[in-house]
């Protein structure tokens, strides 16, 4: 790779605070639990980090509260040498935070959108510059759709090509959806924007050609990723084998890496091979930051696969 590719994603940020207990208080109840773990999360931060190592010039737009988690987020931003220059810190609410009790081999979870929820189109549509700059825009589907809208319209009047990982889904307008590059729902995602649970595959890429998108890429856990453009024949992409420890994360490297591979000017196919083996490279650990893998560490893993 000669320059470095220009990745701006923008999106979510948040802290995950874990707590363990043998079981679930309840209403009214305080109980001793076991263990407090925490973890730097949220889908935009994630594949701003998996980006980062993955060899690219990462430019992170988001925002954080005024407070000790907000500061954590850029911190470990910045260690990741992921450009913070264009987080907003907003003082009035907090931090995004993700309350996870683990007990009874179940959890439940309470997410605090916070700050997220404050990005505004007027922030966005002020960054137009860094946007227009970038080799290519990746967005997910955790901070208000207006943000995610006029980001891809700046983008597309830019012809700078777009990555909409549409998580958490909902269904999307026809106007968006013929903006966006490449969109790269897993199959639930896929189901929920096309209002169409429990139909074949084919079905369901055919539904997303009518509603507006031109390429869409599903990944499909361990099965791997199943690739469709309009008027060609699916692409079955099967994962590669590893074991598995942890999944979480996965998709978030799987977008990063394709995002990278795109914007150094690759192929749909070979962004697809390598992000297949970057998102089966992070299941190998456990956490969801902690496992995506560097440059090298990909194509150490590729290099063997074809020995
Ligand atoms: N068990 C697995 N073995 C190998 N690769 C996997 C496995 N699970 C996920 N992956 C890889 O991670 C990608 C994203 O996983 P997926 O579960 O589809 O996303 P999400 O985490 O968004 O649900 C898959 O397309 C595949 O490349
Ligand atoms: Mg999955």
């Amino acid at each position: 790779m000669q320059r470095k590719p220009k990745v701006t994603v923008i999106g979510s940020a948040n802290v995950d605070l874990v707590i363990e207990t043998d079981r679930f208080p309840s209403p009214g109840e305080t109980i001793l639990g076991n263990t407090f773990h925490q973890f730097l999360g949220g889908k935009g931060a994630n594949q701003a980090v998996a980006a980062s190592r993955l060899g690219a010039d990462v430019t992170f737009i988001g925002s954080v509260g005024e407070d000790i988690f907000g500061q954590q987020i850029v911190d470990n931003l910045r260690k990741e040498k992921v450009n913070v220059e264009h987080v907003l810190t907003i003082p009035t609410v907090s931090s995004g935070i993700a309350n996870i009790q683990v007990a009874e081999n179940d959890n439940i979870i309470t997410v605090i959108p916070g700050a997220n929820a404050n990005l505004t189109e007027e922030y966005i549509q002020s960054l137009s510059a860094v946007i227009v700059a970038s080799d290519i825009v990746v967005l997910q589907l955790e901070i208000p759709l207006e943000a995610v809208t006029i980001a891809i319209e700046i983008a597309d009047k830019g012809n700078v090509p777009v990555i909409l990982n549409p998580a958490p889904a909902v269904p999307l307008p026809e106007d968006l959806l013929r903006k966006v590059t490449f969109i790269t729902p897993n199959e639930t995602e896929m189901a929920i924007l096309t209002s169409n649970a429990g139909q074949d595959f084919s079905v369901l890429f055919q539904q997303m050609f009518a509603l507006g998108s031109k390429s869409v890429v599903m990944t499909y856990g361990k099965h791997g990723v199943i690739y469709g453009e309009r008027q060609r024949e699916l692409q079955n992409y099967p994962a590669l084998t590893v074991q598995a420890i942890d999944t979480t994360g996965a998709g978030d490297t799987f977008n990063a890496a394709f995002a990278v591979c795109i914007a150094c000017g690759k192929s749909v196919e070979e962004a697809i091979v390598y992000a297949n083996a970057a998102a089966a490279l992070s299941i190998t650990k456990l956490g969801a930051q902690t496992g995506m893998p560097t440059e090298d560490e990909v194509n150490r893993f590729l290099k063997r696969l074809s020995d």
